[in-house]
Order: structure tokens, then C-alpha cells, then sequence
């Protein structure tokens, strides 16, 4: 086992561990993938100012999201096919995240199913909803995370269309993988995963297939998601969605101030200012360029969050100095599930807790709930 240090180290055993087309699908942006390179690239340039001579001892990164105490202000993103990344992926991700204090949040298209998180967790966690054209489903499944007591709802707004994934298209992603020659010649490479995929029941995109009355299967499944994303969503959908749903609800993709504006007047508790980890719109400012006058516009009304390009407890405090409230990390996260399953997912938290708690003492702070704009050179983020 290589001596795991960053994020980086964990990306790189994870692309050892896991299918090619797998580890592809969770670490590719869309189209010429500029704007996934620019939500790590952007945060290069933000720059510290260091102080000396602070008592930084008895430091704490303790705080709240909508309200909830986490352990620092670090949730876990949703994503979909996560269970690919490993056996049981969604289960094993929502554990780690639970026993380290953070909020876990749970896709549509997880594999592992709302009930088989709830059945492996003992408390709230958060459940990731896409609007889709068929409503009684959508109907079902907020019914179904409230009688599994997640405590958030997180409303994407940005998959209407669907962005494309040059490798996703390559590699012929599906789930089962197809058994070509090549995948069959990968897998052969990758024990691990397929030691693990043997060895627990197949779960299938567990919020889906038997809830959705024409999807039985996997087959019938892509085909009926593909029609499923709703490019007539509007804002009287996020209306409807409130009136059924009494809980947090949180809406996920703003990049644009006047959005952000919209989303105060639907009565979200929160905003994610994301833009998907640059799998849709190639193009986009990245997450953390666009924050800032997202705060300006919203930030005393709302709480404001963000994703997208957290590689580091460095990042992390940058962006919380910009003004969000909180950031979730995506494939930081599944690079960890991927190298290692729970205990990766683990490391992944454990790593960018102390990069974060060690970066808040050299910026001469000790409590993360008073990290601002003071601790950044001015002039070194874009506006
Ligand atoms: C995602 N994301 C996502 N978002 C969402 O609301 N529902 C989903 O099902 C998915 N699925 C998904 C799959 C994979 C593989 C990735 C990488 C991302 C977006 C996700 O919630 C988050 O916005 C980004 O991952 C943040 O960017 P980073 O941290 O991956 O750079």
C-alpha cells in the first residue's frame, strides 16, 4: 500500500482499482473540459496572508449547515453510479460520513437505494432529488425520503440537458459493464473491484428500478432516464416541490446572481453554487469565480454553499473566506471510496480536515466560523 498524503494519492489508486469506464464516468468534465480544469485551476491564484505570533492552540472547525452541527463544513456530494466506484459504494461513503460528522447526501441515481441507506445509518442524511417529467415518481420518492427522515432535500436545477462526456460515449459506459473483450481484459486488472462486486447482492439503481412503474430492469432503465430530465422545468416546479416537501430544501446549481435571486424568493433554506464539477455547461465560470457575487447578491438572506473543484482543506477555507457557508466534495470523495471503499472515504475527510485546520492556524485563526475575506490578500480572487 502507497503512503496516502492528498487527494492526489487516492485519485491515483483509485484509477489503479477501479474499471477504466468507472473511473472515467466519475473523473471526466464535459465536452473540452475547460471548465473542470478552471474550478481547480481558479483557486490557485487566491492567495493567504500569513500571520505569526497568534495563539492558534485549542482550534475548532466545528460549525453548522442549515442549521446541523458538522464536524467542519465539509458535505458529501451527491453523485450517481457512485456503487460502481466500489461495492456498495453509497452505503459504505453514508457510514464514513457518519461516523466523521459530516453530512452524507444521497443521489437519484445511486445505486444503493434511500432505504439501504437508512437501514445502514442511524442518523438524518441528506437525499439529492433531479425534477423529472414523471411526477407521481417524484411524488414517491420525496414520500420515501421522508419515511427514511433525511433531513435535507437537495434540489438540482442544472440537468435538464444532459451534458456530454467524450469518454463516457468511448468507453460505452453502462451499468453492469457490457462484457466486450476490452472491459473483460480491464476487470482482469482490477481484483479488487470485481472481488467486491461478486461478493454483494446487485442493488441496481435502487431508487428507481420497481419504483418507476415502466423500469424493471437495468435495460429498460437507461432508456427511460434518458426522457426522464425535464427540459421544461421551470420555477413553479420548485413551488410544487414545496408544497409536498416541509423539510430543508436546498437547490443546487446556481452560477448566476439573478438565479440565486429566484431561489430566495422560492423560500430554498440554501443555495449550492455549483456547476456540477464541470460535467455540464463547458464554458461556465468555475464554482469558486462565480461565489463571489453570488454572496453579494444573497448571502445575508441565504445560506450559501458551494462545490466543485475541492481538492484540498486549502480550498476549502478559501472558498468559506469568499462567503460560503459550507462546500461538498465530489470526486475528492470517490476517489477515496474507489482506492480504499469506507476507509478511503475516511482518509478522504481525515486529509482535508488537518490541510484545513492547519491552514486556519497560519492565517492566524482559530475558530473556522470566523474565516473571512481578511485571511486572503486582496486582490487575488476574481470578482
Ligand atoms: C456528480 N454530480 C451530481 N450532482 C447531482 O446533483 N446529482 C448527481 O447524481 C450527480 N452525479 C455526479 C456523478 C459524478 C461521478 C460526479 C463527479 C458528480 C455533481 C456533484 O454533486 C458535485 O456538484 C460535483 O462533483 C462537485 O465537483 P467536484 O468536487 O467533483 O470537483
Amino acid at each position: 500500500m502507497p503512503v496516502i498524503t492528498c487527494i492526489e494519492d487516492l485519485r491515483v489508486l483509485a484509477q489503479k482499482r477501479v474499471p477504466r469506464m468507472f473511473y472515467d464516468y466519475a473523473d471526466a468534465g464535459s465536452w473540452t473540459e475547460s471548465t473542470y480544469r478552471a474550478n481547480c485551476s481558479d483557486f490557485e491564484p487566491i492567495k493567504f496572508r500569513q500571520r505569526v505570533a497568534v495563539n492558534m492552540e485549542n482550534r475548532s472547525l466545528r460549525t453548522t449547515m442549515i442549521g446541523q452541527e458538522v464536524r467542519m463544513p465539509v458535505a458529501i456530494a451527491p453523485t450517481g453510479f457512485t456503487g460502481m466506484q466500489h461495492a456498495d459504494g453509497e452505503i459504505l461513503a453514508a457510514r464514513a460520513a457518519e461516523k466523521f460528522g459530516v453530512p452524507f447526501t444521497l443521489s437519484t441515481m445511486s445505486i444503493c437505494s434511500i432505504e439501504d441507506i437508512a437501514a445502514h445509518t442511524s442518523k438524518p442524511f441528506w437525499f439529492q432529488l433531479y425534477m423529472m417529467k414523471d411526477r407521481a415518481f417524484i411524488e414517491r420518492l420525496i414520500a420515501r425520503a421522508k419515511a427514511a427522515n433525511c433531513s435535507a432535500l437537495v434540489l438540482t436545477l442544472d440537468l435538464q440537458v444532459l451534458g456530454q462526456r467524450h469518454k463516457d460515449l468511448k468507453n460505452g459506459l453502462s451499468a453492469p459493464p457490457k462484457l466486450t473483450l476490452p472491459n473483460i481484459l480491464d476487470m482482469m486488472t482490477k481484483p479488487r473491484w470485481c472481488m467486491g462486486m461478486l461478493q454483494t447482492p446487485r442493488r441496481g439503481f435502487g431508487n428507481i428500478v420497481g419504483h418507476a412503474t415502466e423500469v424493471s430492469d437495468l435495460s429498460s432503465l437507461s432508456a427511460w432516464t434518458a426522457q426522464q430530465f425535464d427540459p421544461a422545468l421551470s420555477w413553479a416546479d420548485v413551488e410544487w416541490i414545496k408544497q409536498r416537501w416541509d423539510g430543508k430544501l436546498i437547490i443546487k446549481g446556481i452560477m448566476d446572481a439573478e438565479d440565486a435571486r429566484l431561489a430566495v424568493n422560492s423560500g430554498a433554506d440554501a443555495i449550492v453554487v455549483s456547476n456540477h464539477g464541470g460535467r455540464q455547461l463547458d464554458g461556465a465560470l468555475s464554482s469558486i469565480a462565480a461565489l463571489p457575487a453570488i454572496v453579494d447578491a444573497v448571502g445575508r438572506e441565504i445560506e450559501v454553499h458551494m462545490d466543485s473543484g475541492i481538492r484540498s482543506g486549502q480550498d476549502v477555507i478559501k472558498a468559506l473566506a469568499l462567503g460560503a457557508k459550507g462546500v461538498y466534495i465530489g470526486r475528492a470523495f470517490l476517489y477515496g471510496l474507489g482506492a480504499m471503499g469506507e476507509e478511503g472515504v475516511t482518509k478522504t475527510l481525515d486529509i482535508i480536515e488537518r490541510e484545513l485546520d492547519l491552514t486556519m492556524a497560519f492565517c492566524g485563526l482559530t475558530d473556522v466560523r470566523k474565516v473571512d475575506k481578511s485571511i486572503l490578500i486582496p486582490g487575488t480572487w476574481l470578482t
